[in-house]
């Protein structure tokens, strides 16, 4: 089969992503080449398809930030990947380590540099990470936004641990990353989700306590209660302005809340003002850097993590898996898997 690259172009829907042959790149200084194995799709792909994104996406930018694939040509000057190695990128071209700059949010792949929606990707060495052994290729596609902003919620600045509470809102996969890595830090994890259903998986994934938000729409109230009235040390906000009040309600003094979902409220919903209660944190942050990336590559190569997979697809009905993830609901990470 020949080689293919999707490529998008927004403000169209889904129409705006067509296909077209590939040749095979060759890497410039420092670049590497992989034959992508595989690739998935996150909730920014959507955004930046819909012009809702902060970075606008490129016009005719191959998609997708997320994938895997096996390093098949490196140009002058790369020593950190070799023939044969099967690595990912991060979610930043440039960001390797140390705190986030502005710079570092303006390179980004899948936006205004190629992704990974296609036969082949070019990756600057500085944003390659190997993968761990243990995960399959459909698994080690889905670590790159969403697992590493769970990650960097929980870990950064100061990691959470035991005697702690753990808040994760939703079951986009950011909260099912961050449900296992906070078991696996030593914290207690409450999760709010929509059904029993989704209930259940979140108690097998590891969640010490589930409130199903729609049998108990004040779940901030239930929240309160299963931690004695003290409130959670951390939120995950991985929903947006529509849960920020609940969040910061169930919140405990000097608690942490991490707002990563984007969700905005309906129009002319005004947004309850959150410094009414105990003094906390609430910040904002954005995925994170390679060494973000690398430290929780050896957690999950500690514990043997698996990231939950809910659906794939083949290459060839990739617009068919955009379309699920955006209109099924889908529990863990829906993938494309390359020919
Ligand atoms: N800042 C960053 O670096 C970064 C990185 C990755 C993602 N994000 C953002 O983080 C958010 C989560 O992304 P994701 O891909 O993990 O998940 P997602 O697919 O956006 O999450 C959807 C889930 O959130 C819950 N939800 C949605 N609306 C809700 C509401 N009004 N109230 C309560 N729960 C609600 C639902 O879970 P239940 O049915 O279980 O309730 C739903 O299945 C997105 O906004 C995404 O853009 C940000």
């Amino acid at each position: 089969m020949n080689a293919i690259a999707y490529h998008l172009d927004p403000l169209h829907g889904l129409a705006g992503l067509t296909v077209r042959e590939q040749e095979v790149p060759v890497p410039g200084p420092n670049q590497v080449v992989i034959k992508v194995r595989a690739a998935s799709v996150n909730r920014r792909d959507l955004m930046l398809m819909d012009g809702i994104y902060p970075l606008p996406a490129t016009p005719d930018i191959v998609p997708l930030s997320d994938g895997v694939g096996e390093v098949i040509a490196v140009g002058d000057n790369v020593t950190r990947a070799a023939l044969g190695d099967r690595v990912t990128a991060t979610y930043f071209v440039r960001f390797v380590s140390g705190p986030q700059r502005l710079a570092h949010v303006a390179e980004q792949y899948g936006a205004n540099y190629n992704g990974m929606l296609a036969t082949y990707a070019v990756l600057e060495e500085d944003s390659v990470v190997h993968v761990p052994d243990h995960l399959t290729d459909i698994e080690a596609a889905t670590l790159t936004c969403a697992g590493v902003v769970a990650w960097a919620a929980l870990t950064k600045p100061a990691p959470v641990g035991p005697g702690e509470t753990v808040l994760t809102v939703g079951t986009g996969t950011v909260a099912l990353f961050a449900v296992q890595y906070a078991k696996i830090l030593g914290a207690r994890v409450i999760s709010i989700t929509s059904g029993p259903d989704k209930a259940e998986r979140l108690h097998k994934l590891g969640a010490d306590e589930t409130v199903d938000r729609s049998e108990t729409p004040d779940w901030d109230e239930k929240v309160l209660e299963l931690t004695d009235g003290h409130g959670v040390e951390h939120v995950v906000e991985a929903v947006g302005l529509p849960t920020l009040s609940k969040s910061v309600r169930s919140a405990g003094y000097n608690a942490m809340i991490t707002m990563i979902g984007a969700s905005q409220l309906p129009k002319g919903q005004p947004l309850e003002n959150p410094f009414v209660g105990p003094y906390l944190a609430i910040r904002r942050i954005a995925v994170g850097s390679r060494d973000d990336f690398e430290a929780m590559n050896r957690t999950i190569t500690e514990h043997r993590v698996r990231p939950v997979i809910d659906r794939t697809f083949p290459l060839d009905q990739a617009v068919e898996a955009y379309r699920y993830f955006r209109d099924d609901n889908p529990f863990g990470k829906v993938v494309i898997t390359m020919p």
